[in-house]
Parts: structure tokens; sequence; C-alpha cells
């Protein structure tokens, strides 16, 4: 019982005091917050290598956008397509194509997470470059301005 207590009272703290949105808001809600932390990792990793500082950290940012291009594929649900969402109807309109740029994405993380284990630039250059333009490929078709 006061486990179950401290447990509500945690999620209180987290601001978790409306449970009243919709399904489709949570979904874009979630969607927008994992798509923030793939930016996270991608700005991190862009400034480790503009700068060269950080590199100890590259490999960590590298696995932690790839995990996260493993669960991309579960944050597009049908009816999460909310007014202030920006993702386009293209998405569910157009699943074979979409799924085609999240399969480019998904082995561009996967391909970064490998050469950050190099520590060599002439791997790790053309990655993060793969990498950003299967964000760019993705945005371009199936993401609003
Ligand atoms: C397969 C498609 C796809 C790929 C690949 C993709 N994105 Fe996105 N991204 C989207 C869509 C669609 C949205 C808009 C989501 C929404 O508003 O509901 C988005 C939104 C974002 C946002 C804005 C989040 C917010 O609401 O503030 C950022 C930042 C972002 N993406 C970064 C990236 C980066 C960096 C990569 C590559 C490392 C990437 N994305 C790869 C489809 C993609």
């Amino acid at each position: 019982m006061k486990q179950f207590v401290n447990g509500v009272l945690f999620l209180a703290c987290l601001g978790f005091g409306q449970f009243a949105l919709a399904d489709g808001e949570v979904e874009a809600k979630y969607r927008a917050s994992v798509m923030k932390s793939i930016g996270g990792h991608m700005s991190s990793m862009a400034t480790i290598l503009k700068n060269q500082v950080h590199m100890d950290d590259l490999v960590m940012h590298a696995r932690g956008l790839a995990g996260l291009a493993d669960i991309a594929p579960e944050v597009f649900p049908e009816g999460s397509n909310i007014e202030k969402s920006k993702a386009l109807p293209a998405i569910w309109e157009n699943p074979v194509e979409f799924s085609k740029a999240m399969d480019r994405f998904i082995e561009a993380a996967e391909g970064m997470a490998s050469a950050a284990g190099t520590e060599d630039m002439s791997e790790i250059g053309p990655a993060i470059q793969t990498l950003g333009g299967s964000c760019k490929g993705c945005h371009d078709d199936f993401k609003a301005e």
C-alpha cells in the first residue's frame, strides 16, 4: 500500500494529474517526445564531432538513437493525426513509402551505432551523413513545416 501511494505521488509530481487525454493525443504527445529525444541525440553527436569534445560519449548517443529508431515505427498509430501534430496524412495514406523511409532510418541508425565504435572518422563521417539524410528523407515527405 505504501508503495502504491508512493507511486501515485511520483506520477502526480511528474504532472500526470490529468489522465483525460484522448488516445490519439497521448500517442501524438509520445511521438513528439520520442522525436525530440532522437533530435537530442543527433544534435549531441553533431556538437561532439564538430568540436571534437566528449568523444567518449559518441557511442552512447549513437546507441540511444538506434534504440529509439527501433521503436519509431510504433509511434505512428492510426488516429494519432491530431490537429497540432506535424505528421502529414501521407503517413497513413502511403504506408509502403512511409515504411521504406522508416527502414532507411533504422538501417542508418544501426550503421551509425557501429561506426561510432570504430573511432575512425572515415567511417563515422559518412555514417552520420547517411543518418541525417534519412531524417530529411522522411521529414520532406511526411512532416509538415
Ligand atoms: C520515418 C519518418 C521519420 C524519420 C526517419 C525521422 N522523423 Fe523526425 N519526425 C517525423 C514526423 C512525422 C514528425 C512530426 C511528428 C508530429 O508532430 O506528430 C517528426 C518530428 C520531429 C521533431 C520535432 C519534434 C517536436 O514535435 O518538437 C524532431 C526534432 C525530429 N523529428 C528529429 C528527427 C531526427 C533528428 C531524425 C533522424 C535522426 C528524424 N527526426 C527522423 C518523421 C520522421
